[in-house]
């Protein structure tokens, strides 16, 4: 009975909660209903068109503005398909981005924006959530930090990706047209983030592996000179940043001449052709090709390029310019994580895999020279000397085995440079850690902050010290401004030193004797290899 009484006080608790903030955004061309978790706390929209579904002429076409939206109320407790890619068929109606925040009303200040792209080699990945979201742990760790995550789709493969001469050419086609989709996502945020309670003028962007290499992207757009600025800081985890050949070069152009061969398309009207293309045509053909290059030259085909008007440079001449985006500037790495992207055969004495690698030397140059054909003999003798046989890095106390070795020097160039170079180019503030906990490969570490995991709670200092730490960059700029760990973490994400987390705590390691090196090699052979 006595039960009973508590009900109306439910009810009341119940509505309080409910109206806390009024889930319907009304935008200049529609109006979006959102939703309210109280397991988790969060008022989310998880689907908002935010440019036209880049179909018919527009495929191949950077985002167009989305339709006005005349026919009520736009449900956006919905999810989203992923674009066309390897593991589902997906749509190509695919330009949405969900955002999520706790419960925000008009009385409150306007919070930090965090617009996150998704990972997956620019051949695969999406951006709706499940509930509870991706990010969600770095939301969760304190209540001092509040801020509104943002994620957006962006097109991958050749659908995002499609270099050549004749896209060029078009002029209902652009190069990268899927780094323009995150570009439209950014200025979306810009123009609309205020009705959901957030700052336009005090947005990151983050990401991990390709979605680092689309944070940086972003951040050396427009020749560093984006105008307005649509965001002052970044945190690249892992940025998987492949090289980035000038969109007609002979490297690129072959990746158009063989897709449009193998989609049936050969010919003068070739463009007109393929616009035209069933889309599970050009799925199939993409995919076929995003494997043919695979422990070989890249690592997945499909990547950006540089198109002269919105990637003018590669990234390592963008950085060391300083012409770059960012304020504030966060660049993570993995250990080990250059393991994943080599040849597994590397590892055994015997041959495996197709083509066949094992631990040999030779097997080893094998590989080397089919990762940088362009590279001259005296390219390579410079690069052993700097990768020698037996040797260390940087969380690494001695390695000698074929497979450590390739493995750090595909990490350096496509990861690890990327990640230091972007932080150090940031005009005020420059942060750089490296993950170590065993196996430390690649996305070891996203279990600290993607989503939801027992390790959180069972471990509850490096989450603090570490998540906690991308959590007070988003909010403040400074990973330290907010930190939740105590005195007996080192202070330490400062310009000259590299942030380590260890499976027994935080330190940091001096970057002098091995990563600024390397990466001052790969920067002066960049010509050769072009990141
Ligand atoms: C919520 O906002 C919408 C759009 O601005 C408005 O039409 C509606 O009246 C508001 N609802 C409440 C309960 O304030
Ligand atoms: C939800 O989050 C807001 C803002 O952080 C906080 O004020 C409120 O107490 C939280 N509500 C619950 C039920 O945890
Ligand atoms: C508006 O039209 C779209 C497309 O036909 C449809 O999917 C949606 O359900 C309609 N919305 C409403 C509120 O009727
Ligand atoms: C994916 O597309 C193929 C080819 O059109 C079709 O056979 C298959 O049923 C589709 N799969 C899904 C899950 O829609
Ligand atoms: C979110 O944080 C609160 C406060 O620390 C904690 O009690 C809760 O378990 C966390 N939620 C998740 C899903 O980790
Ligand atoms: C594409 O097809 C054309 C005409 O059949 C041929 O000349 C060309 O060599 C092919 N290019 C590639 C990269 O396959
Ligand atoms: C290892 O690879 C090298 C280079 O390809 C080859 O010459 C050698 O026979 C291979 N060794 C074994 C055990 O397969
Ligand atoms: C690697 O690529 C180069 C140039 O694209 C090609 O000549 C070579 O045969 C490839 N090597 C392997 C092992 O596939
Ligand atoms: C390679 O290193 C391992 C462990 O670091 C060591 O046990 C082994 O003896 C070394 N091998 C050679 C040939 O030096
Ligand atoms: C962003 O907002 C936070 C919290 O309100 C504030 O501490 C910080 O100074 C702001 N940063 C910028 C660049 O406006
Ligand atoms: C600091 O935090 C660590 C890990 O949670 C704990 O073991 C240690 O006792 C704390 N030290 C102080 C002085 O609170």
């Amino acid at each position: 009975m006595a039960r009973w009484h508590l009900l109306p006080l439910l009810i009341l608790a119940f509505l309080s909660l409910a109206s806390a903030q009024n889930l319907t955004a009304k935008l200049d061309y529609g109006t979006f209903k959102g939703s309210y978790s109280s397991t988790y706390n969060i008022s989310y929209w998880r689907k908002i068109p935010f440019a036209a579904p880049p179909v018919g002429e527009n495929r191949f076409r950077g985002p167009q503005p989305p339709s006005p939206i005349t026919n009520g109320t736009y449900d956006s407790s919905q999810t989203f398909d992923m674009c066309p890619q390897r593991t589902v068929n997906g749509s190509e109606d695919c330009l949405y981005l969900g955002l999520y925040s706790r419960p925000w009303t008009a009385s409150q200040p306007l919070r930090p924006v965090v617009v996150v792209y998704f990972g997956g080699g620019f051949i695969e990945g999406g951006g709706s959530f499940s509930i509870p979201p991706s990010g969600y742990p770095v939301l969760n760790v304190s209540t001092t930090n509040d801020f509104i995550f943002v994620y957006p789709n962006y097109r991958v493969n050749a659908f995002g990706l499609l270099p050549g001469a004749e896209i060029a050419a078009s002029s209902t086609s652009d190069l990268n047209p899927g780094l323009l989709d995150q570009q439209a996502a950014l200025q979306w945020t810009n123009k609309y983030i205020e009705a959901f309670g957030g700052d336009p003028k005090n947005v990151s962007i983050w990401g991990q592996s390709a979605g680092g290499g689309s944070v940086v992207a972003q951040v050396i757009a427009n020749g560093g000179k984006t105008n307005p600025p649509l965001f002052s800081k970044a945190l690249a985890s892992s940025p998987y940043w492949p090289k980035t050949y000038q969109y007609n070069a002979p490297e690129a152009q072959n990746i158009y001449d063989t897709f449009a061969n193998l989609s049936g398309c050969a010919g003068p009207d070739s463009l007109k052709c393929l616009k035209a293309a069933d889309v599970q045509t050009l799925r199939t053909v993409s995919l076929a090709m995003s494997a043919s290059h695979t422990y070989n030259t890249s690592s997945y085909t499909w990547s950006p390029v540089i198109d002269g008007v919105f990637l003018t440079q590669p990234l390592s001449q963008a950085t060391i310019k300083g012409e770059v985006n960012i304020e504030y500037g966060f660049g993570m790495y993995n250990t080990h994580e250059g393991e994943n992207f080599i040849p597994p055969g590397l590892a055994n004495a015997q041959n495996s895999g197709s083509p066949p690698f094992n631990s040999s030397t030779a097997s080893f140059n094998a590989w080397l020279r089919g990762f940088l054909p362009s590279f001259s003999d005296r390219n390579i003798e410079q690069l052993e000397a700097l990768y020698p046989a037996t040797g260390a890095s940087e969380g690494i106390a001695s390695y000698n085995t074929t497979y450590t070795r390739a493995g750090l020097i595909y990490r350096d160039v496509t990861l690890a440079c990327p990640a230091y170079w972007l932080a150090r180019a940031a005009h005020k503030k420059s942060y750089v850690g490296e993950y170590m906990i065993s196996p430390a490969k690649h996305a070891s570490d996203t279990e600290w902050w993607n989503q939801v995991n027992a390790i959180q709670k069972s471990q509850p200092y490096i989450y603090e010290g570490y998540t906690g730490a991308f959590a007070s960059f988003f909010q403040t700029g400074d990973p330290n401004a907010h930190r939740l760990t105590n005195a007996t973490v080192p202070e330490n994400w400062r310009t000259g030193e590299e942030f380590v987390i260890e499976a027994d705590g935080f330190g940091t390691a001096d970057v002098g004797q091995f990563l600024d090196k390397r990466c001052g090699f790969w920067r002066q052979v960049a010509g050769d290899v072009p990141v």
